[in-house]
């Protein structure tokens, strides 16, 4: 089924609220082991961000197949038009924070597995083996420059598209939360 005005496939909204969810949490434990260096948590981050990719190609294929959902009133251009900046930068978002991870670690010479099923071995240092040397340091640097700068302009671009969400549920009282969430 595809997207109407007055419903929204179950496709848009498993997969909305899927990746959604999944980038929110995958975030927290991003930010909470770094500040706090908590290593045993790096292995679960990397491995579900890698596979969170699965959904997020999912989803880009089906928003090229189906288009975007139409606005359910209709809003000020302004307004629309600052809505599907802040989608767009989202949905981009979903594919460069993975991707940017893969960089740095796989680059980094860290490996990339999924739960202990190896994609890219280590590179350890042959002289001190808990080092390990970068396959391609350019790229890992990018990045690593890269998820930071996301962490910033995903979590304004997500406070803009909260914020937008309640306005219309609470102030303008239309069905574009509830649309979102099945119940339109
Ligand atoms: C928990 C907080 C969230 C709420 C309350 C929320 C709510 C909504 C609502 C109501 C819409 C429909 C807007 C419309 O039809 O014009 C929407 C669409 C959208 N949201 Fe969210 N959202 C949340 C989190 C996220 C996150 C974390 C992302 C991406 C990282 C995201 C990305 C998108 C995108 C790209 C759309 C456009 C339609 C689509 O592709 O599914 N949202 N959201
Ligand atoms: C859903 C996708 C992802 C999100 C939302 C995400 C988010 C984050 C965030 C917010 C941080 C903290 C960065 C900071 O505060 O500057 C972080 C750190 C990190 N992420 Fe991700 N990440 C994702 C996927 C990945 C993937 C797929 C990998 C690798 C395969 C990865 C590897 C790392 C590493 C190694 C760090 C620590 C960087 C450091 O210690 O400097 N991430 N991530």
């Amino acid at each position: 089924m595809r997207d109407t005005k007055e419903k929204l496939s179950g496709l848009t909204i498993g997969l909305h609220w899927l990746v959604g969810l999944v980038m929110i949490g995958v975030f927290i434990v991003g930010k909470y082991m770094e500040i706090n260096e908590a290593f045993f948590l790096y292995g679960p981050h990397k491995s579900i961000g890698i596979l969170i990719l699965i959904a997020v190609v999912a989803r880009i294929i089906w928003r090229m197949k189906n288009g975007w959902p139409e606005p359910v009133s209709n809003y000020k251009k302004a307004e629309q038009i600052m809505a599907k900046l802040v989608h767009w930068i989202l949905i981009i978002g979903t594919v460069l924070f993975p991707v940017s991870g893969i960089m740095m670690s796989g680059a980094g010479g860290y490996g990339l597995d999924i739960f202990g099923l190896e994609l890219l071995a280590n590179n350890p240092d042959p002289t001190n083996p808990m080092e390990m040397i970068p396959l391609n340091s350019t790229l890992a640097g990018i990045g690593h420059n890269m998820h930071s700068m996301l962490g910033k302009v995903m979590i304004a671009a997500l406070a803009l598209h909260v914020i937008g969400a309640l306005k219309h549920h609470i102030i303008d009282k239309d069905n574009n939360l509830r649309r979102m969430l099945g119940r339109a």
